[in-house]
């Protein structure tokens, strides 16, 4: 098994509860390591682009409007198999559907305001890195 990273985004419906320890904790307890971390505050130009794999979907002005309505964690998640691991600890997309345990189960509100995102896969993993972090803060 190898080591991966995974880019990792507390949703703005989960700091606003101040849920972020509770998340991390989740994901720690799961053998992930959060090796870079920032709060930031996202313009909905920068959510767009962020999440432009989806800007034909219905849901998607929604969703913009929504991860630029407060502000957000986003992290990077080290460990075997990272990215498959961690989207086990998040739970299907609709909390609905979400096994017991999982962050979506806990914590989502909705299919929309569901706490956190993580990549699908390296080649997403590696570009969502880049998006929010330069070499020089990750520093393992
Ligand atoms: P994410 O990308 O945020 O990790 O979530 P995901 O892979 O589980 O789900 P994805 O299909 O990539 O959808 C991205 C995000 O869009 C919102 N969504 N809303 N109202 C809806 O029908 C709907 N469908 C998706 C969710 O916030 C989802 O996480
Ligand atoms: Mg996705």
């Amino acid at each position: 098994m190898a080591t991966e990273r995974t880019l990792s985004i507390i949703k703005p419906d989960a700091t606003r509860r101040n849920l972020t320890g509770k998340i991390n904790a989740k994901f720690e307890d799961a053998g992930l390591r959060i090796v870079a971390q920032k709060r930031i505050k996202l313009s909905a130009e920068q959510a767009g682009k962020f999440y432009e794999v989806h800007k034909d979907r219905p849901f998607y002005g929604e969703l913009v409007e929504f991860m630029a309505s407060e502000p957000v964690v986003v992290q990077v998640l080290e460990g075997e198999n990272a990215i498959a691991k961690n989207r086990e600890v998040m739970g299907a997309t609709n909390p609905a559907n979400a096994d017991e345990g999982t962050i979506r189960k806990e914590f989502a509100l909705s299919m929309g305001e569901n706490s956190v995102h993580g990549s699908d896969a390296p080649e997403t993993a590696k570009e969502e890195i880049a998006f929010f972090f330069s070499g020089l803060e990750l520093v393992g």
